[in-house]
């Protein structure tokens, strides 16, 4: 007699690692081709399987959700979820999974780069030799900013947040950070960082690193006032979700040399750029890579197997997003 094996659908090929792991058990169907899926495309795919695995690029709305026969978990290959409409899925009764914990050290690492690279201009830098320029020490060529004593404010303190912070005091700098809930004491104390309202630490830090989720509260929390009242030192980093920035408004900024620059991993409107953020020499621009090295990588994708094999095999998932 032969068992039908549960089917599990990945929107788009993650490392081996996970999909060995779903393969000794399921029938995986891995969409691995050079354009992404449309939502249509996908759904097609997704309609009758029992577990899909989706990207932050995913839109899993109402409407996909609600077309969905089958499938009892939507295992996100990512820590943020925002691209699921988390309650038409709870509605259904379907599992939404995310990946917390693995990815803190590498985004967090992402962050800093970002931080040194805008505030040492590395990447201008290392153009300015490639293209046969440096003809000799100046003492005036590339100069930047120092990180050593300088304030850093930190919007968000959760797992991404505080792992900044600990790279921080390595680097000699003041911690300030606004967070939804005030930390304890004992967490403060660990990373010398003082709780301050946000619109104070806007006015305070010389480099600001966001790590807030994207949700209805968080769209649009930096606008253009509180880019305004940045100090003209003041570097943004933003490795978090772009819609947390009013991408427009801090371009104008940035132009305006109003701020001294930024950092992007990710953009409002991902993967479109706000027209001439590319023109900028004072932002660092990256593709969306927080979590990009091959350990993380490898850790998630047997996260969100994890995940998959106790939902399907009748066990309430490790990693369900928060409420
Ligand atoms: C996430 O996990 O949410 C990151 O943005 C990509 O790993």
């Amino acid at each position: 007699m032969s068992i039908t094996k549960a089917k599990v659908f990945v929107t788009y090929a993650i490392p081996d690692k996970g999909i060995n792991m779903l393969k000794e058990r399921f029938d995986v169907d891995v969409y691995d081709g050079e354009e992404f899926l449309t939502k249509e495309q996908m759904l097609e795919r997704a309609r009758y399987a029992d577990a899909i695995i989706t990207q932050l690029r995913d839109p899993i709305d109402k409407e996909f959700i609600e077309s969905l026969e089958s499938v009892k978990i939507i295992a996100n290959y990512a820590v943020g979820y925002n691209n699921i409409d988390v309650e038409a899925a709870t509605r259904k009764g379907i599992y939404v999974t995310h990946t917390p914990g693995v990815l803190t050290e590498a985004t967090a690492d992402i962050a800093f780069a970002l931080m040194l690279a805008v505030a040492r201009r590395i990447v201008e830098a290392d153009k300015f030799v490639r293209e046969g320029k440096f003809v000799g020490w100046k003492p005036k060529l590339f100069l930047g900013y120092d990180l050593y004593g300088k304030t850093l404010g930190i919007i968000g303190m959760g797992r991404i947040g505080q792992a900044v912070a600990r790279r921080a005091l390595g680097f000699g700098m003041k911690i300030i950070y606004y967070n939804r809930r005030r930390l304890p004491e004992d967490i403060e104390k660990q990373y010398n960082a003082q709780y301050m309202d946000l619109d104070v630490l806007i006015e305070t830090a010389d480099y600001i690193s966001i790590h807030t989720p994207l949700t209805k509260e968080t769209y649009h929390l930096i606008t253009a006032e509180r880019i305004a009242r940045m100090k003209p030192n003041a570097i943004l980093i933003n490795t978090a979700r772009g819609p947390v920035i009013d991408e427009k408004a801090l371009y104008e900024a940035l132009k305006e040399r109003k701020i001294a620059g930024a950092g992007f991993d990710v953009y409002e409107n991902e993967p479109q750029l706000t027209p001439g953020l590319e023109k900028l020499d004072n932002v660092v621009l990256l593709p969306h890579i927080g979590s990009a090295t091959y350990e993380t990588r490898d850790k998630m994708s047997e996260m969100v197997a994890i995940n998959v094999i106790h939902a399907l095999e009748g066990r309430i998932p490790p990693n369900l997003v928060p409420e």
